[in-house]
């Protein structure tokens, strides 16, 4: 079983589901990547996951214990973290602040945790004491990473990490992604840029129209017929 096992998820707003029995799976020392076209539901899969929205059908497994229906808050100390598409940082605090808000589950050091994350992020380092909203939209994105490694997660869920960043950001972001991997954390990204996403990532989950359109090793993905249909429209 994989560490993070999503089967068979029916999920959506009111109204009829959005998602119709979609399975992911995410593995520690793995990246993840789920594709689709606007609308197809990547969102809506993503918070069905981390229990913002109610599952009518199909079950979530976290490192082999059954978490459907569990809220964020719970899920976080067990090791799931979530990245929402409109992620926020607190403008008006210090970037190592905004860790410390960051960290606020976990156990042991905080100032040790803080440490090792900005190991991670050298450059976020530099610019500790600086107010977040003094960052460069790019500096934003990669605090909002790093604040989610604060809590030491297991499984990371992030959507759309690179949005509205420049393509040379955007890259910056998914060698960090890379990094964060190296650590044995298993990533679960959502990313419109289907391109730059199979660079990086170990497999690949295509939907449309809230079902599963096919999944596998990215370098298997890669050329099959149904992905440039699909994403290239
Ligand atoms: N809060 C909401 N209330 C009702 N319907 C919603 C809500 N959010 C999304 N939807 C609908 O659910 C469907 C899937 O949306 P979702 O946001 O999951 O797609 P997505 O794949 O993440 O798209 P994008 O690439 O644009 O982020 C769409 O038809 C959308 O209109
Ligand atoms: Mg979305």
């Amino acid at each position: 079983m994989s560490d993070l096992t999503a089967v068979g998820i029916t999920a959506g707003y009111d109204g009829p589901p959005v998602l119709d029995k979609v399975s992911v799976n995410a593995e520690a020392h793995t990246t993840t990547v789920i594709l689709g076209p606007n609308g197809a539901g990547k969102s809506t899969l993503a918070k069905a996951i981390v229990g913002l929205l109610t599952i009518r059908e199909g079950t979530v497994t976290l490192l082999g214990e059954n978490i459907t229906g569990m809220g964020p808050h719970k899920l976080v100390r067990r090791g799931l973290a979530y990245l929402p598409q409109l992620m926020n940082i607190f403008d008006q605090m210090s970037v190592i602040e905004n860790l410390e808000m960051g960290g606020y589950t976990i156990q042991g050091s905080l100032n040790q945790r803080v440490d090792t994350v900005f190991e991670l992020f050298p450059d976020l380092a530099k610019d500790r004491h600086k107010k977040s909203g003094e960052l460069s939209g790019g500096q934003q994105r990669m605090l909002a990473l790093a604040r989610l490694l604060m809590t030491d997660p297991k499984v990371a869920i992030l959507d759309e990490p690179t949005a509205g960043l420049s393509p040379l950001y955007a890259e910056r972001v998914w060698e960090q992604i890379d990094r964060i991997r190296g650590l044995g954390v298993g990533l679960l990204v959502v990313e419109q840029n289907a391109s730059i996403a199979m660079d990086h990532a170990d497999s690949v989950f295509l939907l449309a129209q809230g079902r599963n359109v096919t999944s596998g090793p990215t370098a298997e993905v890669r050329g099959r017929d149904e992905v440039a249909r699909i994403l290239v429209g």
